[in-house]
C-alpha cells in the first residue's frame, strides 16, 4: 500500500507502479520532462489539483484486487471503490455544471451528464440492492452444494439488461468526449472549469475500469456458475 505526499518527485512517483502513469496522463501532468519537479509543482503548472490527484493514486494504488475474487470480493472491491466514488463524485460534477457560464456545446453536454449520472444512480442501485446480493447467495449455495433456488434465468436476464446500460452509458461518454473536445482545458480557463474537465476525465477513466470488472469479472462467475449447475439434457 502506497500513500503519497504532493512533495514527492515525479520520477519517484512513476517509478514505483506503472499505473501511476495513466493517472497522472489523465490529469495532462508533464512527467517526461527532464525535469524532476515535485507532484506539486508538476500540478500547479498542469492546471490541476494536487489534492485530487494523490485522492486518485491513493484510492487505485490501495487497491488490492484478483480477477479470479470471489463474486463476495468483486462485489465489494466494486461498491467500494467505484460506487462510492460516483456517489461522491457525481453531484460535485452536477455543482460544477451549474455554477459555469456555458457556451452551446457544454449547454449539451449539462444535459446529457444530468440524464447520465440519473441512470447510472439507477443503475448502482439496483446492482447494490438486487443483483449483487442475488449473485452472492447464488455463489455461496453453489459452493455448499445447496440446493440453487434462485431464479438463475431472472438473473441472466438482468445481467443482459446491466450489460445493455453500460454499453449506453459508455456512448453518453463518448458524446460528452466530444462535446468537451477531450475534456481539455487551458490555464487561462477558470478554476472552475479546468476542475470539471478534470473530473468528468477521471469519472470517464473510472467507469471504463468498472465496467470492465462487472461486464468480464463479475458476469462471467455467473455465466460460469449457471453453466455448471445447468443439467444436460439426455434424449
Ligand atoms: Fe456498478
Ligand atoms: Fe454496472
Amino acid at each position: 500500500m502506497h500513500i503519497y505526499d504532493d512533495q514527492i518527485k515525479l520520477s519517484l512517483l512513476v517509478g514505483t507502479d506503472f499505473r501511476v502513469a495513466c493517472i497522472l496522463d489523465i490529469f495532462k501532468l508533464d512527467f517526461s520532462s527532464n525535469e524532476d519537479k515535485s507532484l506539486e509543482t508538476a500540478a500547479m503548472e498542469a492546471g490541476a489539483s494536487p489534492e485530487d490527484i494523490l485522492a486518485t493514486l491513493n484510492r487505485y494504488l490501495r487497491e488490492d484486487f484478483f480477477p479470479e475474487s470471489s463474486v463476495q470480493s468483486i462485489t465489494s472491491n466494486i461498491v467500494t471503490i467505484h460506487h462510492g466514488f460516483l456517489w461522491k463524485t457525481l453531484p460535485r460534477i452536477e455543482k460544477l455544471f451549474e455554477h459555469i457560464a456555458l457556451e452551446d456545446e457544454l449547454e449539451e453536454a449539462k444535459r446529457l451528464f444530468f440524464k447520465v449520472a440519473e441512470n447510472i444512480r439507477n443503475h448502482s442501485r439496483e446492482e447494490e440492492q438486487r443483483f449483487f446480493p442475488a449473485l452472492i447467495e447464488l455463489e455461496s449455495r453453489e459452493s455448499q452444494k445447496q440446493a440453487i433456488s434462485i431464479e438463475t434465468e431472472k438473473l441472466k436476464k438482468t445481467m443482459v439488461e446491466m450489460e445493455n446500460e453500460h454499453s449506453s452509458c459508455a456512448m453518453a461518454f463518448e458524446r460528452l468526449r466530444l462535446l468537451t473536445s477531450g475534456y481539455t482545458w487551458n490555464r487561462s480557463d477558470k478554476a472552475d472549469y479546468r476542475l470539471l474537465m478534470q473530473q468528468l476525465r477521471i469519472l470517464d477513466f473510472d467507469l471504463k475500469l468498472h465496467i470492465y470488472k462487472e461486464n468480464n469479472l463479475l458476469h462471467s462467475k455467473l455465466k460460469q456458475i449457471t453453466q455448471s449447475i445447468e443439467v444436460p439434457v439426455n434424449d
